[in-house]
């Protein structure tokens, strides 16, 4: 997938939150933290910096965000900038960061775009102070939240169970680096205020799973959604389940 070509233009409307959302994620994040404040946060495929600014006014910062495209991150610097926040191009295999340095990482639906999963769960071991943490939030093949989106393009379901990779797998890679499992959460969020607020944004596909569908199931997938939109007669907030994975680099 190469954000440079077509997602950094769409993401940040695309897949923006409500801010009720991201004050959401942070309560998330800040309970699996380190209690200490402020905290140096590496934000890891930081994208167009959807989380940044508020990751800074949480935790203090400095805050990383670490990107490998350099349209996203073009697009980060101009619409989340933050005096507390630095871009800086790198990727999750090669982190332009010193040893032990940080005190939280954050990936955020990063980890199934890595092409090199063992050597980014060595390098965000390396980058971790002791006691640091690292938050995963991806999703899990064997245990696929209920995504509206699925009702309505089930094929996007059959992408997501080959595209990420299992939890299994991903508990095995960062324990291998040498971290510590803490826990598994399970975050509920609001991602859109209505139906009709869901299909517009959806309508962007600033999602890498409309790539891997055909044209024909977008087609229908969304004619079928436009249909439920037109009988949508009290708007419903949209509500996602999400898995985070928790792990510690053990204090020395
Ligand atoms: C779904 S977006 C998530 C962006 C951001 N974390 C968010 O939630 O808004 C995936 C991001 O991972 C980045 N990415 C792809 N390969 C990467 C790698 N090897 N290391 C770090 N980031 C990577 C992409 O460029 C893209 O910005």
């Amino acid at each position: 997938m190469d954000y440079d070509e077509r997602q950094y233009r769409v993401y940040a409307q695309a897949r923006a939150l409500p801010e009720t959302t991201i004050a959401g994620w942070m309560s998330a994040f800040a309970r699996h933290a380190p209690p200490a404040r402020p905290l140096t946060v590496l934000d890891l495929g930081s994208g167009t910096g959807r989380f940044t600014p508020a990751l800074a006014a949480t935790f203090g910062g400095p805050v990383y965000g670490v990107e490998p495209s350099g349209r996203m991150r073009e697009v980060a610097e101009d619409h989340a900038a933050d005096p507390a926040v630095t871009y800086l191009d790198g990727s999750a295999e090669a982190i332009p960061l010193p040893d032990a340095g940080c005190d939280l990482v954050l990936m955020f639906l990063v980890l199934h775009h890595v092409r090199d999963q063992a050597a980014a769960a060595a390098e965000v071991a390396r980058v971790l102070r002791p006691g640091g943490r690292v938050l995963i939030r991806s999703a899990f093949p064997e245990r696929l939240p209920e995504l509206l989106r699925y009702d309505y393009f089930p094929g996007a379901r059959t992408v997501d169970e080959q595209v990420f990779p299992r939890m299994d797998h991903t508990i095995d890679l960062f324990t291998g680096a040498g971290l510590r499992f803490v826990e598994l959460d399970e975050v509920q969020q609001e991602i859109a205020g209505s139906l009709s607020e869901y299909a517009d944004r959806l309508r962007l596909r600033g999602s890498s799973t409309f790539e891997r569908l055909t044209e024909e199931e977008i087609a229908a997938g969304f004619a079928a959604l436009d249909a439920a939109v037109a009988a949508e007669s009290r708007p419903r907030p949209v509500i996602e389940d999400s898995d985070i994975l928790v792990f510690e680099r053990r204090a020395e």
